[in-house]
C-alpha cells in the first residue's frame, strides 16, 4: 500500500516526470520492499527528490532527521548536502540501522550521515549546535514533542519538514490515536507565531514550516 492522496494514475504520472533515483537509492528501495517489514514507510522517489531539492535549494549544511527506517530519505537528503555537510539521523530499530549502513557505505554521500541509535527524544536532548533543516518522520504520537524539542536547535530561517501530516486524509475527522496526534500537531503549528508554514498535499501531506 502506498500512502498517497491523489489517484494512482496521477501519482505515477508525477513520479515519472520527477528526476530518477541513482543506482544505490533504487536498490535500497527495492531491497526494502523485498526484505523489510512495513516498506510503505519509505518516502519514495517523489518525496525523496523533493527532500533532496529542499536541502540543496535552501543551502542547508546541517540536517537532522527523526525516523530513518532503512535510510531512503536520509540518503536522498545527503545527496543535496555540499561536501562537508552533515546529516544526523535518529532511529530506534537495529535491523533498519544495519540495513541502512550497508547502503550508506556504498554511496559517496553516505559519509555525510551519522546514525544515532535509540529513542529520538533522548538523542535530540544531547545534540549540540544549530540545524538548518529538520525532517520529522518517526512515531506520529510524538510529533508535537519532537517539534518542541527541535525548535530551540533550529536556526532562524531554518526549515522543518514533517511527513504524513494528512494521515491518509483522516486528519479531517481523526479517530485513531495517530491521526488525533497529527491533527493536534497541525493545530499547534498553525497557532505558533514563531513560524510561517504551508501544508503541502504531496504524497501523504508534508508540512513545510519556516522558523522566523
Ligand atoms: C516512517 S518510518 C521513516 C521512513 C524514512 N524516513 C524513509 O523515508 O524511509 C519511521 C521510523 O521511525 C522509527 N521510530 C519510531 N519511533 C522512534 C523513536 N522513538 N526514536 C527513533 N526512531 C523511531 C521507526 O523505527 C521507523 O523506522
Amino acid at each position: 500500500m502506498m500512502l498517497t492522496l491523489v489517484g494512482p494514475d496521477i501519482e505515477e504520472y508525477a513520479r515519472s516526470k520527477t528526476s530518477p533515483d541513482g543506482k544505490v537509492l533504487s536498490e535500497l528501495a527495492a531491497q526494502t520492499v523485498d526484505t523489510m517489514p512495513i516498506p510503505e514507510m519509505l518516502t519514495g522517489q517523489l518525496e525523496g527528490r523533493f527532500l533532496k531539492l529542499m536541502v540543496q535549494t535552501t543551502g542547508a549544511r546541517r540536517v537532522l532527521e527523526i525516523g530513518m527506517y532503512t535510510g531512503y530519505s536520509a540518503l536522498s537528503m545527503a545527496e543535496g548536502l555540499p561536501v562537508g555537510g552533515e546529516l544526523i539521523t535518529c532511529e530506534i530499530d537495529p535491523a533498519a540501522i544495519a540495513f541502512a549502513r550497508r547502503y550508506f557505505e556504498r554511496s559517496e554521500h553516505g559519509k555525510k550521515i551519522t546514525i544515532k541509535e535509540g529513542p529520538a527524544l533522548e538523542t535530540i536532548k544531547n545534540l549540540d549546535g544549530q540545524f538548518d533543516l529538520v525532517f520529522i518522520d518517526a512515531d506520529k504520537v510524538n510529533y508535537s514533542t519532537y517539534y518542541d524539542a527541535v525548535m530551540p536547535k533550529l536556526r532562524a530561517g531554518g526549515i522543518i519538514l514533517a511527513d504524513n501530516v494528512l494521515y491518509s486524509g483522516e486528519v479531517v475527522d481523526p479517530r485513531s490515536a495517530n491521526a488525533k496526534a497529527i491533527a493536534e500537531f497541525n493545530d499547534r503549528v498553525r497557532s505558533d507565531d514563531r513560524v510561517e508554514q504551508v501544508l503541502l498535499t504531496i504524497r501523504d501531506g508534508v508540512f513545510f514550516i519556516r522558523k522566523k
